[in-house]
């Protein structure tokens, strides 16, 4: 069963960086997006009860608009892990709302382990699995998280994705790049026009989205049901917050200011995350967020080699020293 209305705007899934903390900040502050996903867990930890799985797991603050995106190498740790895990949820009165299978991260070492992309080179198995998983659990949302596979081949990826749909999903998400592709060169939404047109199941698109007039472009020229957003709402949590009230109010203006969010975004992780994961988590945010700033390599580097969180913040307050009044403004 979908979930996800028509029009939604939703927090892509990365690691290190699409956790509770980055949810209740957005939440807090520039409150906009219409579900969230996790960042990928792996069936294998989550079995195995290996440390930090509850913070991986963590759906707060809000279950109902988070879902939770898995990552498996085979077909039985991923039936078991997902069943087992909704069961307890159902138990603790914390259903998500929904699960996600990935299909689409072709990081090396995810290759390499046969989870992510590689279940594009074996589409009957992952075609089985989906249905084995629907069969299981019948009342949740599914879907998948896919690439446009390996090479081009749109029949077999028109198939493919019409055969997930016969397996149960309720929906696709697809970040409309070959797998070799990483982020740099042109992403393909006439692709994703084209697939839109020929399965039934809704299609989530993602992609390069870093403005309303994108976001709006996705939905009036793709025709696409809802959109995802991924490093653009790291670089800019407020990009939710922005395109919603845009698209109400031509006029809307808001003003950032990027020391106070910096900072904030700081204590937040401090607040919601362990301990173990506080620096690599602001590092990997920082990575990101730098973009805003005149003189934002100056400042990542400082980061990236920091040994303390109170040292990024120390060098945080001295940028902003440097920099005086480094906003952003959005005006009509
Ligand atoms: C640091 C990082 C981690 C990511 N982790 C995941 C992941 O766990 N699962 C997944 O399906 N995609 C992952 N992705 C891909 C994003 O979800 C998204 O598809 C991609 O960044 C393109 O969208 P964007 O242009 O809006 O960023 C990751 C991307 C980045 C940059």
């Amino acid at each position: 069963m979908l979930r996800i209305p028509q029009g939604s705007i939703i927090l892509a899934p990365m690691v290190e960086l699409t956790h509770r903390a980055l949810r209740e900040f957005i939440e807090a502050h520039w409150p906009g997006a219409d579900f969230y996903w996790t960042e990928m867990a792996s069936t294998k930890s989550f079995l195995a009860h290996a440390p930090f799985e509850s913070f991986y797991l963590d759906t707060l603050p809000h279950p109902q608009k988070t879902i939770i995106q898995w990552y498996s190498t085979n077909m039985p740790d991923m039936i078991e892990a997902v069943t087992q895990h909704y069961e307890t949820s159902v138990a603790n009165g914390q259903v998500c709302a929904g699960y996600d299978i990935n299909f689409a991260c072709s990081a090396p070492h995810i290759e390499r382990s046969g989870g992510g992309i590689t279940w594009m080179k074996k589409p009957e198995a992952a075609i089985t699995m989906l249905r084995e998983l629907r069969s299981a659990l019948p009342d949740i949302q599914l879907t998948a998280k896919l690439r446009l596979g390996y090479e081009e081949d749109f029949e077999n990826l028109v198939d493919f994705c019409i055969a997930l749909a016969e397996a149960g999903l309720d929906a696709i998400i697809l970040h409309p790049r070959f797998k070799h592709e990483k982020f740099k060169l042109r992403n393909h939404w006439d692709i994703l026009h084209t697939i839109t047109a020929a399965i039934k199941i809704p299609i989530i698109g993602n992609g390069d989205i870093t403005s309303f007039e994108k976001a709006h472009l996705a939905f009036s020229t793709y025709k696409l049901h809802s959109i995802m957003i991924g490093r653009e709402a790291v670089r800019r949590p407020w990009i939710f917050y922005l395109i919603k009230n845009k698209s109400t109010n031509s006029n809307f203006s808001m003003d950032i200011e990027l020391e106070t969010a910096a900072l904030t975004y700081i204590s937040y992780v401090q607040k919601f995350l362990p301990a173990a994961f506080h620096l690599s988590r602001i590092k990997r945010f920082f990575f990101y967020f730098c973009d805003n700033l005149k003189f934002g390599h100056h400042l990542r580097y400082a980061i990236q080699n920091a040994q303390s969180i109170e040292s990024i913040q120390e060098h945080i307050k001295s940028y902003f020293c440097e920099v005086p009044e480094e906003r952003i403004k959005y005006e009509k």
